[in-house]
């Protein structure tokens, strides 16, 4: 079964709720999601908007601390800032005690300006730009992942100008299929990402010698979404052989960085196994000497945020009916760009419990692929009834644009039962704020 698309179709509402422990279904409140009526965030803020929750965020860190404990585990998590980015996220895993992951400029200056110490963030990425790079080297980052000899080079050269060493560890592609979407798979040879494992020792030697960068280790990330152990397995496998293998030509290898890719349950089935993950690590791992690194995005956001959506109109046509929402493809593409399936939970406690008949779930903006859900059994949902769009915590707002000129929607963070505006819905005016016309 391809992960992304799988049909959490055959999940009831009530199952949805009964899999999510931070929302509940009020009888007078309606929807609450950590324990705040999501009728009243509409009411203050309106709709599209995105809602986080700090207590979900902070439960899941601690819940793979939890499971690394109980494996033996002792490994560093660097959240992958692209799966949500917000300032207050930042906040909440530094908090926690996590480091960094990031994949441009725009990505280090966020996580540098929330205050992560730049010896705790990891520089990732398949094209760093010279200028990207010359920061990320005079802050100071913890460790570049290399992706190819010409980036190595590249490394080498800015940082021996700027007279210092970048840390660096090579990303091996292991040629082990993650089992998910081709557009979130990168572990296979033949994508972009990582070096062959045949020209990994090579080019750790050269890097030994090289002026302006020292090799501390090895990182990997297979994909995203993942949901059984076994991939893992296999490309960690061949992650701890390279170290082996490494050491005995005589190289220093002192970290290991396994990548990130925990998979969560978007319909009522459960994630990836947080036990049988450190398991696995505890496997590949034990006695090896290294320090490890994961790079968690998805599982420590997705199921902890949801876009908030009013409904505009119902329309029949042919038979079939439409439910046309305030939010669209702008606001979270991936079920266009992924056939990614996502929960909708009306948030009246009477529609959560009307007669079902299927619904093609859309939003206004004009193509086809704007379009949440495909024959989805949901109630009548009249104009101005409002539904919660589940688990899109990550790789949500992250990838929304402003097409068909729709300003980005407000943002809400909710802590200690209460919620915060951590994001102000966008003037209209703001769209063209920076733009110049030309004279005349
Ligand atoms: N580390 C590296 C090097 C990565 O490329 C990624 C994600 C992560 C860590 C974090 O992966 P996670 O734990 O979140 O699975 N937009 C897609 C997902 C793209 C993932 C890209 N890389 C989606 O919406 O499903």
């Amino acid at each position: 079964m391809d992960a992304m698309t799988n049909t959490g179709d055959a999940a009831s509402l009530a199952d949805l709720m009964a899999a999510r422990h931070a929302f509940k279904m009020h009888a007078q409140d309606g929807l609450c999601f950590e324990d705040v009526p999501l009728h009243a965030i509409a009411d203050a803020h309106g709709t599209p908007t995105w809602v986080y929750g700090a207590g979900s965020m902070a439960a899941q860190y601690s819940a793979l601390m939890a499971a690394f404990r109980a494996a033996n585990v002792s490994a560093h998590v660097h959240y992958a800032v692209k799966a949500n980015d917000h300032l207050a996220v930042l906040d909440i895993f530094r908090q926690l005690g996590a480091g960094a992951d990031v994949v441009s400029g725009g990505e280090l200056a966020r996580a540098r300006h929330a205050g992560i110490a730049a010896a705790d963030i990891v520089f990732s990425g398949v094209g760093k730009s010279a200028t990207e790079i010359g920061t990320a080297l005079a802050e100071g980052v913890g460790q570049i992942n290399v992706e190819s000899a010409e980036e190595l080079v590249m490394i080498s050269g800015i940082a021996s100008a700027m007279g210092t060493v970048a840390p660096v560890a090579l990303r091996m592609n292991p040629d082990v299929d993650a089992g998910t979407h081709e557009k979130i798979t990168t572990g296979v040879a033949g994508n972009k990402f990582g070096l062959a494992q045949a020209d990994i020792p090579g080019l750790y030697a050269r890097a030994r010698l090289l002026p302006g960068v020292r090799p501390v280790g090895i990182a990997l990330h297979i994909g995203s979404q993942i949901l059984s152990t076994a991939p893992y397995r296999a490309a960690y496998a061949k992650a701890t052989a390279m170290v082996i293998a490494l050491r005995a030509a005589g190289e220093s290898v002192a970290v290991l960085d396994l990548g990130g890719g925990l998979g969560i349950g978007y319909g009522d089935e459960p994630g990836l196994s947080l036990s049988a993950f450190a398991q696995t690590i505890n496997h590949a791992t034990s006695g090896l000497g290294v320090k490890l690194l994961v790079e968690p995005g998805r599982y420590l956001v997705g199921a902890a945020g949801l876009l908030l959506a009013s409904v505009i109109l119902q329309k029949h046509d042919q038979g079939k009916r439409f439910v046309v929402l305030d939010a669209a493809m702008n606001d979270l593409i991936r079920p266009a760009l992924y056939e990614a399936w996502h929960g909708i939970m009306p948030l009246s406690p009477v529609d959560y419990r009307a007669g079902l008949s299927p619904a093609d779930v859309v939003g206004p903006v004009c193509e086809s692929a704007d379009r949440f859900a495909a024959d989805r059994l949901l109630p009548a949902l009249v104009p101005g009834a409002r539904v919660a769009i589940l688990d899109a915590g990550a790789y949500g707002a992250v990838m929304s644009s402003h097409y068909n000129a729709r300003p980005r929607g407000a943002a809400i963070m909710i802590s200690g039962g209460r919620f915060h505006l951590i994001t102000p819905r966008q003037d209209i005016a703001a769209l063209w704020a920076d733009e110049q016309r030309l004279p005349g």
